[in-house]
């Protein structure tokens, strides 16, 4: 039999060494939404130097430090000092969860079993994003701690009823976000079950910026995104329904490429930039499981994201439609100042049967990974 000493010390050494390279969550008041609704900031942080915060306003992301090269912090994320500015039209979904359907759906209108829905037209001609009002980014979402074995975080959960925004079903959504123990890695898990079918595509809408949040522009970054085929849009950024190659355009991203390089030639484009979603390879990995998406690299700072997930799209969008609006510390967001990777299924799938499906059934649930792992070298 083993000495109860020994086994008391060992597990004195197991609890220390747990405690040390264990992340670890707070929550704090962050101030009141216009209608006087109270929202709450949670504080994550792991011992490899990430700092991630998140508030109840919309399940979102608002801080993200992570360590250049030379181990130097910085927020590379967009976003607010107060719920104000949340709030306000200088927002354009900063690191929000976007939802009931990401993206555009054509002209706000889907037939689902035989009955026609309408929907709030909020990005002429067409629905974005999930509507004007109550679509989830513009909602407080409950919260609670997590611990799990990767780490700590919080989990977000909110119930759409029957009719929101013009959507069928009452929706039950959580959305999970775990910052890794050891890695400077963020986990967002999605789930949703509804009583009716309806459609669902969730993402998160971060925008980064590698040089740190409110550094003049992206467009030194290099970006590779995991994709032989994109689906061409229309002039209103309505998919035509074509899967097309990437092969001779200027969106092609298989190998690491400058973002600056050939943007230019997008400028005349609906778009003005990049704006389109991408269909993933996914060469080899299973429906359900992660396969990366796509790595980002800003050259001075070092800094590296790559992105995986479970969804069979990304859209990549190069913030052309930042306006130099102020965000966090006073600093100014410019144009092209910063893009978002947001993983999902294709724009306006509910109107298109050759694209994978976005409808949720009853007794089905919606099941979402996205893993954004920030290094530096
Ligand atoms: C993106 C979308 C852009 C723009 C942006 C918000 O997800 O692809 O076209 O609407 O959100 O300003």
């Amino acid at each position: 039999m083993r000495n109860r000493h020994s086994v008391l010390f060992s597990s004195v050494i197991a609890a220390t060494l747990l405690a040390s390279t264990q992340a670890y969550g707070e929550s704090e008041h962050f101030g009141k939404t216009a209608d006087g609704q109270d929202v709450e900031v949670y504080t994550l942080k792991n011992e490899s130097g990430a700092i991630v915060k998140l508030i109840t306003l919309g399940a979102t992301l608002t801080e993200m430090h992570v360590p250049d090269k030379d181990g130097k912090s910085a927020d590379v994320v967009l976003g607010f000092d107060d719920v104000a500015g949340y709030q306000s039209e200088d927002n354009q979904y900063f690191g929000v969860t976007v939802g009931r359907v990401a993206n555009r759906i054509a002209k706000g209108k889907f037939s689902l079993n035989g009955k026609d829905y309408t929907l709030a037209v909020n990005n002429e001609p067409n629905h974005l994003h999930g509507g004007v009002k109550r679509s989830l980014d513009k909602v407080i979402w409950k919260a609670k701690e997590v611990k799990t074995k990767l780490g700590v975080g919080v989990r977000f959960t909110y119930t759409s009823p029957d009719g929101e925004e013009g959507y069928p079903g009452k929706l039950n959504v959580s959305v999970t976000y775990i910052l890794s123990n050891n890695r400077n890695s963020v986990r967002i898990s999605y789930t949703a079950k509804t009583d009716q079918p309806t459609p669902v595509n969730l993402t998160n809408h971060s925008y980064f910026n590698l040089a740190g949040a409110g550094s003049k522009t992206v467009l030194g970054h290099t970006l590779t995104i995991a994709a032989d085929k994109y689906t061409p849009t229309d002039d209103t950024l309505i998919p035509t329904g074509k899967i097309e190659s990437v092969e001779g355009t200027d969106l092609d991203f298989r190998e690491p490429t400058r973002i600056g390089k050939r943007i230019k030639s997008l400028d005349d484009t609906a778009a003005i930039g990049y704006d389109h979603n991408y269909v993933l390879t996914r060469q080899d990995v299973k429906a359900g499981e992660l396969a990366v998406a796509a790595r980002l690299r800003d050259p001075k700072s070092g800094r590296i994201l790559v992105v995986r997930t479970t969804e069979p799209g990304i859209q990549f969008y190069s913030g052309n439609f930042l306006k130099d609006q102020k965000g966090k510390g006073g600093k100014a967001y410019a144009h092209r100042s910063a893009l978002c990777l947001e993983t999902q299924h294709y724009p306006d799938s509910i109107n298109h049967p050759n694209f994978p499906s976005v409808v949720l059934k009853p007794g089905e649930t919606y099941k979402h990974v996205c893993v954004y792992s920030f290094t530096a070298k």
